[in-house]
Order: structure tokens, then sequence, then C-alpha cells
């Protein structure tokens, strides 16, 4: 690691790293990723641990504030989140504006946007004590937020959050009970769900938490730097990659097409790549997916539909890839999305939820990594520097001769 802090400074010389695949922007203790040998950590702990014996309010916990909690530390926790799951009533109205037809992603990046507005109260970033009201805040009314567009997607009545579930079952309840209809959330289902939140809760710098980091940079509320990281999110390179994963194994439709599909990604000249394949950091196994793996087994078989053809496309997808020169050469392997969206659709969610139900998860990170930047005292407001190859210096020319 070089430290070329005041290279600029002390000599007019600057790096130049599109993409920013050299450099980093900060310290953190939050989150570690060895992605040679596939290996993931929130605050120290591997992930696959976690996703098995943990819950995701207990990775909130330890994203947020370091360590595993205590029982009491992580009841007072989960009371505190509880308290917040409700929004405003006058936030209803703010969906009406939408068309019914809007994106899940287009209301969640406008309303958590505009959470500054309802909850100015802590938007003091100055303010520890606001900070973590904010914090608490988004934590609790994500999922709200995005049960409630996705409700209002599918013309249905929001519903309310309700306090005595967890906060996956709770998620569950919001997206799918329906007035005057008993709902009754699996636990096996209610076990995947939370494994999809706990698996996408952190990981370090990628785009969406880089933006939030670099909005906060500026002192930004927290509410409006959230909602720059959940409008990164929806890229289909990044957080919209599930959806398009998904939706490429339906396209193939069969096991039979696979060769070309395959052939297609491997071809330069066809813009075509396979979705929930390779990361800019892994290049070995994504840790996430083998867990996600194993998840989408369990859900399917709860289901009985363990036959289920996205799934086995997917399987052996994953077979040839793996030995396919092409792939083994640029170290390309499953990401977290490849599996997620299977899971996803087999509890009942349309593709058009998947990013929304990342940025749900992501949320925790986000504050996590944003709250870090506020605290660092060598915090900076960030600003990349560039290599300008535009025109240099003209005059004007009046329109008339032009
Ligand atoms: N299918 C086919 N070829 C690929 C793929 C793919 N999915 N991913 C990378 N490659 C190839 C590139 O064409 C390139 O080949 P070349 O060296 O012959 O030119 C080489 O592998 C390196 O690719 P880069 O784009 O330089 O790798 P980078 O690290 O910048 O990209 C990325 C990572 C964006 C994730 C890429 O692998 C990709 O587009 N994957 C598909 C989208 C996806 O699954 N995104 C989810 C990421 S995980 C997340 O956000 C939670």
């Amino acid at each position: 690691v070089i430290d070329i802090r005041s290279l600029y400074s002390k000599t007019g010389l600057f790096t130049y790293d599109p993409g920013f695949t050299s450099t980093a922007a900060c310290d953190s203790a939050i989150t570690y990723i060895d992605g040679d040998k596939g290996e993931l950590l929130y605050r120290g702990y591997p992930i696959d641990q976690l996703a098995e014996k943990s819950s995701y309010l207990e990775v909130c916990y330890l994203l947020l504030y370091g360590e595993l909690p205590t029982a009491a530390e992580l009841e007072d926790f989960g009371n505190r989140v509880t308290r917040h799951t409700m929004v405003h009533e006058q936030m209803h109205y703010f969906y009406r504006g939408f068309r019914r037809d809007a994106h899940p992603m287009a209301i969640v990046t406008g309303v958590v946007g505009a959470m500054a507005a309802f909850y100015h109260d802590s938007t003091d970033i100055n303010d520890p004590v606001q900070r973590e009201i904010a914090s608490i805040r988004m934590i609790a009314k994500l999922p709200t937020i995005a049960a409630m567009a996705y409700k209002y997607s599918v013309g249905q009545p929001f519903v309310y959050p309700r306090n005595d579930l967890d906060y996956a079952s709770n998620f569950l309840h919001m997206c799918f009970a329906v007035p005057a209809e008993e709902y009754k959330v699996d636990p096996v289902i209610a076990k995947a769900m939370d494994r999809i939140f706990t698996l996408h809760a952190d990981h370090e710098q990628n785009a969406s938490t880089s933006t939030v980091r670099l909005s906060g940079s500026s002192d930004a509320n927290p509410f409006a730097c959230i909602a720059a990281g959940v409008a990164c999110l929806w890229g289909p390179a990044h957080g919209g990659a599930n959806e398009a994963a998904l939706n490429m194994l339906r396209q193939i439709g069969s096991v039979d097409r696979i060769p070309e599909f395959i052939a297609r990604a491997k071809d330069k000249e066809d813009p075509f790549r396979l979705m929930g394949f390779g990361h800019r950091v892994y290049k070995n196994y994504d840790p996430r997916a083998a867990v996600m793996q194993e998840s989408a087994r369990e859900v399917l078989s709860l289901l009985g539909v363990e036959n289920n053809p996205t799934l086995q496309v997917a399987q052996e997808l994953e077979k040839i890839a793996l030995e396919d020169q092409y792939f083994v050469d640029r170290k390309l392997y499953p990401n977290v999305d490849f599996y997620s969206g299977i899971i996803l659709d087999a509890i009942g969610f349309p593709t058009s939820m998947f990013t929304a139900i990342f940025a749900v998860s992501r949320t925790v990170g986000w504050i996590a990594q944003w709250k870090e930047m506020i605290g660092d005292p060598q915090k900076k407001i960030g600003r990349p520097r560039q290599l300008y190859n535009g025109a240099t210096n003209r005059d004007y020319v009046d329109i008339r001769q032009r």
C-alpha cells in the first residue's frame, strides 16, 4: 500500500485509476474481503457462520457497533428498531403521486430521499443522538417503505408492520398479507429471507457504498446519502444483477440452450454477459453464492419444486462455466446474485422487487460506513481528479457565425 495523500500538493502529480481498481479511498474496520480466497468477514466474523447461526438484526448490531450483542443488548436494539417500523401517515400521500406501474426502485429512491422532509429532527450530522435516531429509523423503515412500494404496484392496500414478528417475517407479512385473509409466514421462508438480508448487509467499498460515503463527505444529511446509495444500487452491473440474472436464466429456459449463451458471453462482439457471474473483488467462488445455493434448495424443496427448471439451468450453467477455459482464465465465478433471484421468485416476489430487497438489506451497511466516515478525524470532502482530454482554450463564436 502506498500512501499518496499529499502527492499532488508536494509534487503536482496524481494517479489515474478509472473504476478505482487500485485506489483505497478510506480506512475501514467494518468488512473484510479476500477476493482470492473467497472470504468475507463482517467485523471479523465469517459470513457463512453469520448466515447459519446469527440473525439479520444481530448482524445489524454487529455492523453498527463492532461487536456481537449480549442477549440484553440485542433485545434493547430490537425494541429500538421496532419502535420505528411505521412510516409517517402523510407518506401515504407521497406514494399516491407515483404512477401505478413505476419501478419499485424509483419509488424507494424517492421515498428514502423524502425521509429528510418527514424526519428533519434527525438530519443534524454533527449531533450523535440525531445520527443514531436517523440510523435506527432507516433500518426500521426501509422494509416498510419497500413493502409499500410493492403493495402500491400490485394495487393492494398497504399493510402495517407487525412488531411481534422478527425483521424478515414482518417484511414478508407487509408484502404478502391481504385484508380478511390469514397469512402465516413459514419459518423456512423467513429464514431464507433473513439470510438474503444478512448476505447483502455490507460489502465494503462497492459502488453504492462509495456513493454513500462520497455524498456524506459533503455533510449531506443521512437520508439523502442513503437515497444516493439506493439510486446507485439500481444499476444492472450492481444491485440490479439478481433481476438480470433471473431474467437471463429464464431466457435460457432449458439446459440444452446453455452452450448457445456461453458462446455469446465469450463473444467480444456481443455485449451479452453471464449475469450473476464475475466480481470486481472475488476472483474465487463468492462465499455468499454458496450459502444462497443451499438456501435455494431448501426453499424449493419446501415448496415441492425441487425440479424447478430455472434452478436446473443455473446449476448446469455454473458447472459448464466453471470448466470452460474462458471463465477459468478470467476467474469468473457465480456471485451472490446468481441464486438469490431464484429464491425471491420462489417466495413470490416479482423481479422488479429484487433490487428493492437488496436496498433493504444493504441499508445497515451504508449506515455503518456513513457513521464510520462521519467519525473519521481524517474525513475530507471527496473530490476525485480527472485527466482532461477535451478542447483546449478557444474563443467564443457568435451563434450567427457557427
Ligand atoms: N460474462 C462474460 N464475461 C465476463 C463477465 C461475465 N459476467 N464478467 C467479466 N467478464 C470478462 C470481461 O469481458 C473481461 O474479459 P476480457 O479480459 O477478455 O476483456 C474480463 O472478464 C474482466 O471483466 P471486467 O469487466 O474488466 O471485470 P470487472 O471487475 O470490471 O467487472 C463485473 C466486474 C461488473 C461484476 C462483471 O463481472 C459483470 O459485468 N458481471 C455481470 C454482472 C453482475 O453479475 N454484477 C453483480 C456484481 S455483484 C454485486 O453487485 C452484488
